[in-house]
């Protein structure tokens, strides 16, 4: 099948390309030229497992091309993707400034019968937007196509975005018309063997799906750092109680670990957008605001576990920061709970080395060069003349840590782990003290 897709971002990026890879031709449209040019040349501007291989064996393969020119891909395309960012405005609403204006332009060209598919995440209602920005643009032409605006959220994983997109474990679908169920099952057949895995719902439905899956993990997340504060009085362990209550299948293993606080570019937007629209229905979604508002506080955790263990602001000292990107495997740092920390150490006069796998262009960008701010090669060269380590993504390199080079290197003798890596008996055991998130019992018990 033919496709076009508006917005090279992480998710038309990689929706577009793992069609390709399933046999479609596929059309990516922006309107940025420099990002344009970057792909035609096979520099992918995210790092995402496994993408960057796949654009350029299917660009190679003929199968997917990227253009500033919506007129074509419009005209060209009976499914027309709209995969353009959603930035949150002054108000915490999503902002619908870029889905409209695709609207417009796909309304300005549209020549025939077209499926037109929102996968950017927008509130409900937006659906209803689009169709119409799209039907005055027709009108004002004055020409009729029969078009509809169907939902189809992504809940694609940055980091494993490639795997999540290939392996859905459902694809859910907001439409009217059967003959758009029947063109999007078409278009994702190869993507899921067993059809099941094709949820069919009205458009609202799948948009305020979307609110609802990532509004839950988000409370997940929040529920379990504010247990963890609550084990951290109390001298209990929050991995202890973790592992005690994962095993019961009503909970589940997955987004109970407490931890610095949740970031990227969908909980925290995603939560406030929600709540926003139940305020502007004139509700008042208490537990979406505390969800959002326990991660704010939990995000200034990390640092006041350092201003605990100084009895003050700790001013002068070298602070080693490992992990810079919200999550492991990626390089965002959108919402990162990294850019809090930083901000505080250097806000109470302290000086930051700092290693990430892939995060250090980014950081680069978004502080520049800065006198308290050295980024490093590598972890190991991030201790060197620190007096304390902060742990703040658990990447894996991370993991098994090289207790003498600790020793040697941190003055202080002390690590604050920002996503409980380690286990505290062994870092103390190595004479360090240890700091985790809600483990009460183990803080600075034997060495501080
Ligand atoms: C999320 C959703 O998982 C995905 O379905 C949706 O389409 C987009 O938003 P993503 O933002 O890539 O994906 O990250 P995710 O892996 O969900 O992690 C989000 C944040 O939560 C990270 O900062 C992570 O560190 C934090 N987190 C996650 C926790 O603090 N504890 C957990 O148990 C899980």
């Amino acid at each position: 099948m033919k496709v076009a897709i508006f917005g090279t971002g992480y998710v038309g990026l990689v929706t577009g390309t793992c069609l390709a890879e399933i046999g479609h031709e596929v059309t990516c449209v922006d309107v940025d030229e420099a990002k344009v040019e970057a792909l035609r040349a096979g520099r992918v501007p995210i790092y995402e497992p496994g993408l960057e291989p796949l654009v350029a064996s299917n660009m190679e393969g003929g199968r997917l091309r990227f253009t500033n020119d919506a007129r074509p891909a419009i005209e060209a395309n009976e499914i027309v993707f709209i995969a353009v960012g959603t930035p949150p405005d002054e108000d915490g609403s999503a902002d619908l400034k870029y889905v409209l204006e695709v609207a417009r332009t796909i309304g300005r060209y549209m020549a025939g019968r077209t499926v037109v598919v929102n996968k950017s995440t927008v509130p409900v209602g937006t659906a209803r937007l689009v169709h119409d920005a799209i039907g005055a643009e027709l009108s004002a032409r004055g020409v009729a196509h029969d078009f509809e605006v169907v939902s189809n959220p992504e809940f694609l994983k940055e980091g494993s975005a490639v795997k999540d997109c290939m392996h859905p474990d459902r694809i859910v679908i907001g439409a009217e018309k059967a003959s758009s169920f029947e063109k999007l099952r078409r278009l994702y057949a190869p993507f899921v063997r067993n059809r099941e895995r094709f949820v069919e719902m009205d458009v609202t439905s799948a948009e305020l799906t979307k609110y609802a899956a990532n509004a839950l993990l988000a409370t997940k997340i929040s529920f379990m750092n504010e247990v963890a504060n609550i084990a951290e009085r109390v001298g209990a362990d929050i991995e202890m109680v973790r592992k005690g209550i994962g095993s019961d299948p009503r909970i589940g293993w997955h987004f109970i670990y407490p931890g610095a606080g949740y970031g990227g570019s969908c909980f925290p937007k995603d939560v406030q957008a929600l709540a926003r629209t139940a305020q502007k229905l004139g509700m008042h979604p208490e537990l979406l605001e505390a969800v959002a508002s326990v991660n704010v506080r939990q995000k200034r955790h990390l640092y006041e576990l350092v201003e605990r263990h100084y009895g003050a602001s700790p001013t002068g000292k070298t602070f080693a920061v490992w992990g810079l990107a919200f999550k492991p495997d990626t390089d965002d740092m959108r919402e990162a709970a990294s850019r809090q920390l930083l901000e505080q150490l250097w806000g109470a006069g302290a000086r930051v080395r700092a290693y990430d796998p892939e995060a250090m262009a980014e950081t680069r960008r978004i502080y520049g060069v800065r006198d308290d701010l050295v980024l490093c090669e590598s972890a190991a060269a991030a201790l060197e003349g620190c007096d304390a380590l902060v742990i703040v993504t658990e990447w894996r390199e991370f993991r098994s840590p090289d207790l003498e080079l600790m020793r040697a290197r941190i003055r202080d003798r002390v690590i604050f782990d920002g996503r409980n890596i380690y286990d505290p008996a062994e870092i103390e055991d190595g004479g360090i003290a240890y700091y985790g998130i809600g483990r009460g019992r183990s803080i600075g018990s034997r060495t501080a």
